[in-house]
């Protein structure tokens, strides 16, 4: 069993207001055994909800954390949320670059740069997304893109300690699709992934890194993906909202 604790974290999307939020955490924790011991539990829910989430996660083993951040701490940023405000709401972590973001928000590599560095210098943890198109993949990109969505993410910057440092490869043709890597290929990408980060801030440091995998994980088949050697847990999107489901993925988390 590899020195690397699991992590299974949700992430919540646009769904859950105040009431829903308080609904799921309580069956979450009524309903989870050990929570915590096996494998690190994070949700990331809207920012809106957060502050309720602080609440009823405070004496449980999950952690919070947001969906996105500015890297300003203050400032005139209509709409913008600062590290220090997560951090100060409770939140440890902090989800960057996921591909929504780069779809639908105009994320860039060097947007997310910047949101890394924001989250090292306020104490959170980011959980650094990357992942490749269909098309990319089709086209024998796949490789080329993950690099350079690494190299660029992380130009310039460097944490300290591996356990404060996240990562997760969602290939964005598994999210919300129902279409999962198989394991091999999920593999193939998270040693990739491991083996240029070794190249960016060493060896040790990439050896004790954890990487999730994301993209439609359900309690099901995150049985083949678990045993896999880089595969240190999964973001989970749609399975993170139903406490049954997300606890099944948990459940299995031991042999991430
Ligand atoms: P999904 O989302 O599990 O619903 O595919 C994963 C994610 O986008 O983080």
């Amino acid at each position: 069993m590899s020195e690397r604790k699991p992590i299974v974290a949700g992430n919540w999307k646009m769904h859950n207001n105040t009431i829903e939020t308080r609904t799921l955490i309580q069956q979450i924790i009524k309903n989870g055994k050990n929570l915590g011991q096996n494998c690190e539990v994070i949700i990331a829910p809207p920012f809106t909800s957060i502050a309720c989430a602080a609440k009823e996660v405070k004496d449980s083993a999950i952690q919070l954390g947001a969906q996105n951040l500015f890297w300003e701490d203050k400032g005139a940023f209509t709409g913008e949320i600062s590290g220090p405000m997560l951090k100060e709401i409770g939140c440890s972590h902090v989800i960057i670059g996921h591909s929504e973001r780069r779809q639908y928000f105009g994320e860039t590599d060097e947007t997310v740069n910047k949101r890394i560095g924001s989250a090292i210098r306020n104490g959170l943890i980011p959980i650094f997304c990357l992942g490749e198109t269909l098309a990319e993949r089709e086209t024998g990109q796949a490789f080329i893109v993950l690099k350079r969505q690494l190299v660029k993410g992380l130009e310039s910057l460097k944490v300290e300690n591996p356990v404060d440092f996240v990562m997760a490869y969602e290939p964005v043709w598994a999210i919300g699709t129902g279409k999962t890597a198989s394991p091999e290929q999920a593999q193939e990408v998270h040693a990739f992934v491991r083996g240029e980060l070794a190249l960016l801030w060493g060896d040790k440091f990439a050896a004790k890194t954890r990487i999730l995998y994301g993209g439609s994980v359900k309690a099901a088949n995150s049985k083949n993906l678990i045993g896999q050697p880089d595969i240190d847990g999964g973001l989970i999107g749609g399975a993170s909202l139903n406490a049954e489901d997300f606890l099944g993925i948990i459940e299995q988390g031991t042999g991430f």
